[in-house]
């Protein structure tokens, strides 16, 4: 028999300081969605963290109030793992600003716990080398996402 034809995925999950209250009830959806959460590590980012996680963003209007909200509580980090989980998890998460979450993606998660384009509860990965780094970044010495 062939070995099955799906490969599992890992991707990076925060829930972020302003959705921090509803962390439980998110996990919760996120296992009924069919994700393994294969590491998790709650956290209050440095802002000197906050500035390294989101680098690419750096000189952006909106960096430094993204820094200052990022650090202002704690956040939850997590890997999910299920076979498309990038794309599968921004899908669950919606559109970055919440607004537009509301009108095209009203069952979403910033649809549901979002406020702004800073405030908007949760983070995803945007491609699969991309979750690559920020699980390093987060989780540094565990196995890249590549080996398992
Ligand atoms: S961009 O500029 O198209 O790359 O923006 P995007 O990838 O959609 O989101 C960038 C992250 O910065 C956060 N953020 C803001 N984005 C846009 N405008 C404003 N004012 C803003 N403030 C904060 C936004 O929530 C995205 O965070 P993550 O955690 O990556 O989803």
């Amino acid at each position: 028999p062939e070995a099955p034809a799906v490969t599992v995925e890992q991707t990076l999950a925060i829930i972020k300081p302003d959705a921090i209250h509803f962390a439980d009830e998110i996990v919760e959806e996120i296992k009924s969605r069919g994700f393994t959460i294969t590491q998790k590590r709650r956290l209050r980012l440095s802002p000197e963290q906050a500035t390294d996680f989101y680098a690419e963003h750096y000189g952006k209007m909106f960096f430094p109030s993204l820094i200052a909200f990022m650090h202002s509580d704690d956040i939850l980090v997590l890997v999910l793992a299920k076979p498309g989980a990038v794309q599968e998890w921004r899908e669950m998460i919606g559109p970055t600003h919440p607004n537009k979450a509301r009108q095209l993606s009203p069952e979403s998660l910033r649809a549901r716990y979002g406020t702004d384009q800073t405030r908007n509860a949760v983070h995803g990965s945007d491609s699969y080398f991309g979750a690559e780094r920020e699980i390093r970044f987060m989780f540094p010495g565990s196995k890249s996402s590549g080996d398992m």
